[in-house]
């Protein structure tokens, strides 16, 4: 399946890279709805985009004029700095105009991510992201949801999730729209919620009980071993529960208003629509046997 939708060989093309993932799918059907030119970059796309094979990147990249980039593991990893270098350095070369990156909130890795997007001497808008509430539903954690108990290591530390929506707003807005070139927007929902508060109103929102634990990170870590999660994504998590979730995030941002002109959605809506859509029903038939 060519993954490349082209409305007319005039408009110019979109590439969305991690466009199968929680922001890039998400960008992808609003850019679609639009009837804008997109390109989906990932490893099972047509043409293929894999950041590791940096081979993979010019057919990604031939014709395009604006991309959306979402670095994959994660743009706090020490490495990605580098390698958003090389394929920024590609874009350019290959014609791209302007760039948006996804850049997480307290992390020093994505400041130098952001660092190397600002000086790529083209248009950028940095979407800086604060945890997403999508994580519970499509990522990491909706499987300690399914099965009903939720353990991290925190304790009463308050994060202010962001919905992936409001960034797939604000990013196609930054990729289509004047007035948002050299802006950095920090991106979060509208109340900061403990990990404990945001599991409470999951189990709100299906109509049961998801217990939430707080444990050690050395308990953490054990159980992940257990769980054979590969070794650089139990650092990682490591990382993001212990150092970035130390209060440096603990505080709300204006960047959905500044960028949209509208409030961004808050928790309870995520869990609410994410519970109609039955993304949490296999709780009641598979998870809890
Ligand atoms: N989750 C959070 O709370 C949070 C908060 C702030 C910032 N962020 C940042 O968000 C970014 C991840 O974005 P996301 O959550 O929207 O994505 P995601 O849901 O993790 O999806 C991953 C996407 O990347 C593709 N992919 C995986 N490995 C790849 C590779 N080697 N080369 C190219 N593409 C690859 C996947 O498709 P294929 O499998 O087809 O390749 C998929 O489209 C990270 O940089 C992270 O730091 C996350």
């Amino acid at each position: 399946m060519n993954e490349t939708h082209h409305p007319s060989p005039e408009s110019p093309l979109t590439l969305v890279l991690g466009g199968t993932g929680k922001t890039g799918r998400r960008i992808v059907d609003r850019l679609r709805a639009r009837d804008h030119a997109v390109r989906v970059g990932s490893r099972s796309a047509v043409p293929p985009f894999d950041w590791e094979d940096p081979q993979t990147w010019p057919a990604a990249l031939d014709g395009v004029s604006a991309v959306y980039v979402a670095y994959v593991p994660d743009v706090a990893l020490p490495s990605a700095a580098e390698t958003v270098r090389a394929f920024a350095a590609a874009a350019v070369a290959a014609g791209v105009e302007r760039i948006v990156l996804l850049s997480g909130r307290g992390e020093e890795g994505a400041v130098r991510a952001e660092a190397v997007v600002r000086d790529a001497g083209v248009d950028w808008t940095i979407l800086r992201a604060s945890w997403f509430a999508q994580n519970f539903s499509e990522g990491y954690l909706l499987e300690p949801v399914l099965l009903g108990e939720v353990a991290l290591p925190v304790g009463d530390m308050v994060e202010p999730f962001v919905d992936a929506d409001d960034i797939a707003d604000v990013a196609v807005a930054a990729l289509t729209e004047p007035g948002h070139a050299g802006a950095l927007y920090e991106l979060t929902g509208p109340r900061l919620l403990t990990f404990a508060d945001a599991v409470a109103a999951i189990g709100q929102a299906i109509g049961r009980d998801i217990t939430f634990v707080s444990v050690s990170t050395d308990e953490y870590r054990a159980a992940m071993v257990e769980q054979q999660v590969p070794d650089e994504y139990v650092q990682l998590l490591t990382y993001l529960f212990t150092e970035v979730l130390d209060g440096r995030n603990a505080c709300l941002a204006d960047g959905v208003r500044r960028a949209l002109g509208r409030e961004p959605r808050d928790f309870a809506e995520f869990a609410r629509d994410a519970a109609s859509a039955g993304v949490w029903a296999r709780y009641d038939t598979e998870a809890v046997r």
